[in-house]
């Protein structure tokens, strides 16, 4: 068993000053650290039952404009698992309503946009809008989960999605394969994709920052789909906006997660936009992918989401084999995850085993460091 060193009852004196002192921030900023921390992207999901229940009452977009339901979905995997970090329960799209974008969340098909981005006067009409206006619910559901957390002394995660992960709902009007639409867009109206890029870098980066300002304790970019793009394209048509959103969001102060996948030809290309910590996904190994970084920034990954499907002890296996490998490096700054979200039809127990021996795996005693 691991002997804990942060007070995890309710019942414990509230003290928000010890949001700093938490494993999960010490390895955000590269301090040693008595075991590795873990939390897991998509935590909170239709894997859990709790989750489940939940959606039967109410769509995913009540759940995430309703904060004490934000707050409540974004405790459900905190309260069942040992983790690290909890993630404010919202999704990357919303941000496109309040610039004008119809958004549904259609069953089985996932997120529509209903009047997709087709010309340059649609990006015209694209507005920029405080994020105190339009995403008010999820500023208030942070607030609400750090009143939650505080007694836990869990720090907090706040996201967006990044600006190119974005224009690719916004242009494709859904989910796509091969982003054909959003690629052509770029290539073919290099002007107007400037300024759909420029909008978007100011809505994300006042987004995080006021997420910050809401009390999140650590912001995460997701620029899930830019590994579509060749480095070429990534470095002309995309990481200039991706650097304006995290300098934006950086003028919180807190540390800052960049994750893409499918990125390991453009790493050091994704470390250059910007972030505290890179995101890996699971098809390079940590170490390799750690290196190519360098020690000034921590990292976060690795496991492939679907060796939770395995059994145990080959899942104990390849979690202990991302552990080994960031060891290696013998640098500090090893936030443990899966490579990318974790799938509706995870295995909840193999979820709980795997937090728990990454603990139990790292685990030092006291006043003796990793
Ligand atoms: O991590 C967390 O626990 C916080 C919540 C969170 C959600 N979406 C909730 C959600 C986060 C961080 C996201 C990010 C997100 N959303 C991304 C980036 C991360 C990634 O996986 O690359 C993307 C691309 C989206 C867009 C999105 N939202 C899709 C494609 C879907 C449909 C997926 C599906 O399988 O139907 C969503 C819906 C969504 N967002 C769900 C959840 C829990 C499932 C909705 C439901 O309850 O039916």
């Amino acid at each position: 068993m691991i002997r804990r060193i942060y007070p995890k009852t309710p019942c414990e004196r509230i003290d928000l000053t010890k949001g700093d002192k938490m494993r999960f921030l010490d390895a955000a900023r590269r301090q040693p650290v008595d075991a590795t921390p873990v939390w897991l992207m998509r935590q909170a999901g239709r894997y859990m039952v709790e989750y489940r229940t939940l959606r039967e009452r109410y769509t995913i977009l009540e759940l995430i404009k309703t904060p004490e339901l934000a707050c409540e979905v974004t405790m459900q995997p905190i309260r069942a698992f040992d983790l690290d970090a909890a993630i404010i329960f919202a999704d990357i799209l919303p941000p496109l309503e309040g610039m004008g974008l119809g958004l549904e969340f259609v069953k089985g098909e996932g997120p529509l946009i209903h009047n997709p981005i087709r010309t340059p006067a649609d990006v015209d009409a694209l507005r920029v809008a405080p994020p105190q206006e339009t995403l008010g619910f999820t500023l208030e559901a942070i607030r609400l989960a750090r009143r939650e957390l505080a007694s836990r002394n869990i720090p907090l995660i706040g996201f967006s999605g990044a600006p190119f992960t974005l224009a690719s709902y916004a242009i494709e009007g859904g989910g796509s394969k091969n982003h054909v639409k959003v690629k052509s867009f770029m290539l073919s109206e290099p002007q107007a994709w400037g300024r759909l890029m420029e909008k978007l870098s100011q809505v994300v980066g006042e987004y995080l920052l006021a997420q910050a300002e809401a009390g999140a304790q650590t912001l995460q970019l997701f620029d899930s789909w830019v590994g579509q793009l060749s480095p070429a394209d990534y470095r002309e048509y995309v990481l200039p906006y991706s650097r304006r959103a995290l300098e934006i969001a950086s003028r919180a102060g807190v540390p800052i997660i960049h994750f893409g996948t499918e990125t390991n030809g453009m790493l050091p290309l994704i470390q250059a936009a910007g972030g505290d910590i890179i995101g890996v996904d699971w098809r390079i190994d940590l170490a390799q992918a750690w290196r190519m970084l360098g020690p000034g920034v921590a990292v976060q990954g690795n496991l492939d989401p679907v060796v939770l499907f395995a059994p145990w002890p080959e899942v104990k296996r390849r979690a202990q084999a991302v552990i080994d490998s960031a060891r290696s490096t013998g640098w500090h700054g090893h936030i443990f995850n899966r490579g990318h979200g974790i799938l509706p039809q995870a295995p909840v127990d193999n979820v709980r085993r795997l937090v728990d021996f990454i603990h139990e795996y790292t685990y030092v005693t006291a006043g003796e460091t990793a």
